[in-house]
């Protein structure tokens, strides 16, 4: 039988992200966490309060910078749906993971992605041999998907965090209306694209190693 999965609820700043922090952090090695969770859960929030936990021994690279530029999802036709599985470079991804793993004397570049363009921009955050721990967020590190299996395949863990789901949809429109979509645009793109998006995700909880509610996380 599977071993029952972790669950663990992350109230305020305190001495539960200190715990976490240090199961992510074994001083002398490398090590590569992910954190999973649908849109709007809170996975960038909870990487940055991770990473600064960590302290400098801390680095994020995010998963979104492997979105496909606009170009290129126009080219595909899928620059309506982006944020989907196959709207992102998985396999570029996994290929970036893996060079970060290998812990090169050199610098590796990592993508970025820029929210007020929508868009990556490369080489945007350089990853030195020094960091211990490399955090990596996005909605889809655990598919059991070509392309996101071998990316899995060069984390040590993946956490799954997960958020009440009414107060995620409110952020998530919210977020949407900060970055410049209308009222109606962001219910409407939350519903029709983030919700598809989301359910995918969800059903990959499963696949964590430890899975957090982050409902009564505070800022
Ligand atoms: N604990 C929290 N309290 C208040 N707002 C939050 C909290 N966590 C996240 N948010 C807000 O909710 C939105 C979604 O969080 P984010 O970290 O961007 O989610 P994800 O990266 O999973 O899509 C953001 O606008 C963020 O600022
Ligand atoms: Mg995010």
């Amino acid at each position: 039988m599977a071993r029952a999965q972790e669950y663990i609820s992350l109230s305020g700043t305190g001495a539960a992200l200190a715990e976490l922090a240090a199961r992510a952090h074994r001083p002398g090695r490398r090590r590569l966490i992910g954190v999973a969770g649908v849109p709007g859960a809170g996975k960038s929030t909870f990487a940055v309060a991770l990473a600064r936990a960590i302290g400098p021994a801390a680095v994020q690279v995010p998963m979104d910078g492997f979105h496909l530029a606009d170009v290129e999802l126009e080219r595909l036709g899928r620059r309506d749906r982006k944020g989907a599985p196959d709207t992102f470079d998985a396999y570029g991804y996994a290929s970036l993971l893996s060079r970060i793993q290998a812990r090169p004397s050199h610098v590796v570049y990592a993508p970025g992605f820029e929210r007020d363009l929508e868009q990556p921009i490369a080489a945007s955050l350089p990853v030195g041999p020094e960091p211990e721990v490399v955090v990596t967020e996005g909605n889809y590190l655990l598919l059991d998907q070509p392309g996101w299996r071998e990316a899995r395949a060069c984390l040590d863990e993946v956490w799954y965090v997960e958020t009440d789901d009414e107060v995620r949809s409110q952020r998530l429109v919210e977020r949407h209306i900060r970055f410049g979509k209308s009222p109606d645009e962001a219910a409407v793109w939350v519903q029709a694209v983030d919700s598809e998006n989301a359910r995918l995700v969800e059903k990959t909880r499963l696949r964590a190693d430890l899975r957090i509610d982050l409902s009564a996380f505070q800022l």
